[in-house]
């Protein structure tokens, strides 16, 4: 943030001086500007990551009765805006090798409820996350959505910029939810999320939905709430935003070094054919995860875990939510081996290599199975 301090100042002076904080000309163009960087018809600021599923979902009409599938290998965000939509999570498998949903898994989950084991639920939508930066396998899950009559919402929160080709995540189904947490490929200084909607009626209907219901003010014409990006974030987005390509080669620069160097004694990220991975978090796999974490963390390098456990088995889940027949065998075999290695737009190649040779140093098996 630091290198763009001085733009930063300057947009949140311009912002005083016109003395406008929510929902005005910084979001409109935010809002334009990352619609064509995305490349979809159109896209709407709102509070939070989790707030764009939600009314994603609310604006796409699913609700109570209505099954979403998706990963418990996500942020319990995924979840929770779904139960805040009033529908029902249910959860699908994942690959092992990408960490994103497998279509077989999902087929299997909708089957499921397609035969009333879960009770009276009705298939209503599915919400893939290209966790990590790693783009979900769509043209798999469009065809499955296309063939039940799926909405698709995708939680493209960790994704800015990733693409399958060349259409970027978040635009391959009905809507794309983007989370704007600082720590984000594209960040703020605050909490704010973005959707990016594929149809201009939708989009109409999630700017109602983010103010009370409003089509002008002070008249609801329906129920709604209140999640709004603010100004000063849009502002800063606007500039962040120039840079997340420039900040993307860097990551996928960083994630080709840690490949080629890193000991073949350690499960690294594999890309699946065809896809551009944004590098949100460069995730490798390991059995002796706590030790070399423990090891990494002795040379002062502070690895993190995303997620140490899966969504289904937190408290606030566990028992509660309907499964695929085989359960999630894949999602918890890997929680306990993932370790997320430092990599940023802004770590330098040296200290690329001094986490090479930390992990490299370390004693023992790392291979996973
Ligand atoms: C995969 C995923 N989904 C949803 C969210 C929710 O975003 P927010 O924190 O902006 O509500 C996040 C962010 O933490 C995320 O990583």
């Amino acid at each position: 943030m630091d290198r763009c301090r001085d733009e930063i100042l300057a947009a949140v002076s311009r912002v005083l001086d016109r003395g406008q904080y929510i929902l005005g000309p910084e979001v409109e163009a935010f809002e334009r500007e990352f619609a064509a960087f995305v490349g979809t018809g159109d896209a709407v600021g709102v509070g939070t990551g989790t707030a764009a599923i939600e009314l994603a979902l609310k604006a796409l009409d699913v609700g109570t009765g209505d099954a979403v599938f998706t990963v418990s290998h996500t942020s319990g965000a995924t979840i929770a805006a779904i139960e805040l939509a009033g529908a029902r999570p249910v959860f699908v498998d994942i690959d092992r090798s990408t960490f994103v949903m497998d279509p077989k898994s999902l087929e299997a989950s909708i089957a499921a409820v397609d035969s009333g084991i879960h009770g009276a639920l009705r298939p209503a939508a599915v919400i893939p996350v290209h966790l990590y930066g790693h783009p979900a396998p769509m043209p798999e899950i469009l065809r499955i959505a296309r063939q039940h009559s799926l909405r698709i919402v995708e939680d493209a929160s960790q994704s800015h910029g990733a693409r399958i080709g060349e259409i970027q995540t978040g635009t391959f189904g009905d809507a794309g939810a983007f989370s704007l947490y600082p720590t984000k490929n594209l960040g703020a200084l605050g909490d704010g999320g973005i959707l990016a909607c594929r149809n201009p009626g939708l989009a109409d209907r999630v700017r109602r939905l983010r103010q009370y219901g409003w089509r002008q003010p002070q008249c609801s014409e329906e129920p709604g709430t209140n999640s709004r990006l603010d100004e000063l974030q849009a502002a800063i987005l606007r500039i962040r935003l120039r840079r997340l390509e420039d900040e993307n080669v860097r990551r996928r620069q960083l994630a080709a070094r840690f490949n080629r160097d890193l000991t073949d004694r350690l499960a690294c990220p594999r890309t699946a054919d065809g896809c551009v991975h944004a590098f949100h978090l460069y995730v490798v796999r390991t059995a002796a995860r706590d030790r070399l974490r423990h090891h990494l963390a002795e040379s002062g390098i502070d690895a993190g875990v995303h997620y140490p456990l899966p969504v289904h088995l937190q408290p606030a889940y566990l028992n509660r939510l309907p499964m695929p027949p085989g359960g999630l065998p894949v999602t918890e075999s890997i929680s306990g081996q993932i370790l997320s290695l430092p990599l940023h737009p802004h770590l330098t190649d040296e200290e690329a290599d001094r986490i090479v040779s930390a992990v490299n140093s370390f004693p023992g098996n790392l291979l996973p199975d």
